[in-house]
């Protein structure tokens, strides 16, 4: 009798664990649901980013995905992931990846930010 209400309960037991194992994260919102800030943030993202970086789905390109980067406590560096480090890895550049801080304003930085939250 007991032993068959303890199964089930080791069975999501194991599952969660093996969940932890691999986090997997809610989708990104779709670009349709993006408010203007965020938008505008996508449109800094299209036009500097997204060719080094994928933003809807795990995997590297010429850098690191940035799909969930903020659901994560640490960048893939293990710097943590917050809007300090990030602000400074985007206007200074980190290793091999350039710096924007020529080509991108405080405002489209903001805006991009917004964007990578929605991630
Ligand atoms: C020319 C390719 C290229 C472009 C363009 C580029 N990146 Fe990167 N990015 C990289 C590479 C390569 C790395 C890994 C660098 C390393 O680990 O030394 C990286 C790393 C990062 C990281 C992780 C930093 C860390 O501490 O782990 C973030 C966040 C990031 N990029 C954001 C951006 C954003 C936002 C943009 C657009 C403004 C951008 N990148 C544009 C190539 C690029």
């Amino acid at each position: 009798m007991i032993r068959k209400q303890i199964f089930p309960l080791a069975l999501i037991a194991a599952a969660a664990l093996l969940a932890g194992c691999k986090p997997s994260y809610p989708p990104a919102k779709p670009v349709s649901q993006l408010n203007p800030r965020e938008f505008r943030g996508y449109q800094v993202y299209q036009q500097d980013c997204a060719s080094c970086h994928y933003a809807d789905h795990t995997g590297d390109l010429h850098g690191p995905s940035l799909f969930a980067m903020y659901q994560k406590k640490y960048l893939p560096s293990g710097a943590p992931a917050n809007d300090d480090r990030v602000s400074a890895t985007i206007m200074d550049g980190h290793g091999i990846m350039p710096g924007f801080g020529n080509q991108i304003s405080r405002q489209q930085l903001q805006n991009l930010l917004a964007y990578l939250h929605t991630l």
